[in-house]
């Protein structure tokens, strides 16, 4: 069994178990759950969540590599049997590939994917440059589908994308965000129509309090909440796949 003392495998890569505490019996409990974007904000509260849940959980970082092993380390305390901490740049092809094959080769099979890495630039279009533009499309739309499309063979069960609430309405000074986010909203409703074995949900929250706002608007652990609840199929699957936070929250 690996430890928090000895997990780490090589340079971008914690990994540990606790094969000893098997915890209650939950309909999640054993599950594999990939959350891209774990290492803070929502994916990490979601993380956690399903780690509470007896999942197994595979969380990824992009830069924030010691917040991750902070986030492994809370899950395998929450009880999680099995979890790891994987570097992934969704805007890098190489890297998705090398997920893939990591995950793959523990797991075999993925039962939940929360497509949850995200990236916002809060400015007019006016003073957005190429790279904010580029940024926000490459990682929140590209990313995801291309996430999606690399695990689609290892998927048993659930694909979450974290939508939004500016993929329903546009907003100043969130032009290319919310077109990336009324992109995640159609990708998810054409996939479902090409996997109806599936269950494929876009989960839309509005302002959540994370380094993404400032740190303004509701806690995270209200959607990372309701993220879980999907994931038990606690919502019936509406005609455009979608879950709008605050609705459920009233
Ligand atoms: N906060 C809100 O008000 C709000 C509202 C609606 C929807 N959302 C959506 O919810 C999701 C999570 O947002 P958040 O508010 O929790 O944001 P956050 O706190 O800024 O966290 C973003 C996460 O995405 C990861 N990430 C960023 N760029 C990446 C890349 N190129 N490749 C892989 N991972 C990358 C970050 O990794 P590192 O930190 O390790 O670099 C981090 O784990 C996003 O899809 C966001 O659009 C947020």
């Amino acid at each position: 069994m690996d430890t928090l003392q000895n997990k780490k495998t090589h340079e971008h890569d914690f990994s540990t178990s606790n094969n000893e505490n098997p915890g209650p019996s939950t309909c999640l409990a054993n599950k594999t759950v990939l959350v891209t974007g774990s290492s803070i904000g929502i994916g990490k509260e979601t993380a956690f969540l399903f780690a509470k849940e007896k999942c197994k959980v595979i969380i990824t970082y992009y830069k924030d590599k010691e917040e991750a092993s902070l986030v492994l380390k809370k899950c395998i305390d929450a009880g999680s049997p099995e979890a790891y901490a994987l570097k992934l740049n969704v805007m890098d092809n190489a890297s998705i590939m090398k997920l893939v094959k990591t995950a793959v080769g523990k797991f075999k099979k993925i039962d939940i994917l929360v497509n949850n890495a995200g990236h916002c630039c809060t400015k007019e279009l006016n003073t957005q440059t190429f790279e904010d533009t580029e940024a926000q499309i490459r990682t929140n739309l590209e990313g995801l589908i291309k996430i999606t499309k690399a695990f689609l063979p290892y998927i048993n069960e659930m694909i979450i994308n974290i939508g939004s609430g500016a993929g329903k309405k546009g907003y100043k000074d969130l032009t290319t965000y919310c077109a990336t986010k009324f992109g995640v909203r159609g990708f998810t409703q054409a996939l479902a129509e090409e996997f109806p074995a599936l269950k494929i949900y876009c989960v839309n929250p509005g302002r959540t309090a994370t380094r993404m706002t400032n740190f303004k608007g509701r806690p995270c652990e209200q959607v990372a909440a309701v993220i879980v609840n999907a994931s038990k199929g606690i919502y019936p699957i509406s005609q455009d796949h979608d879950i709008d936070v605050w609705d459920v929250l009233k």
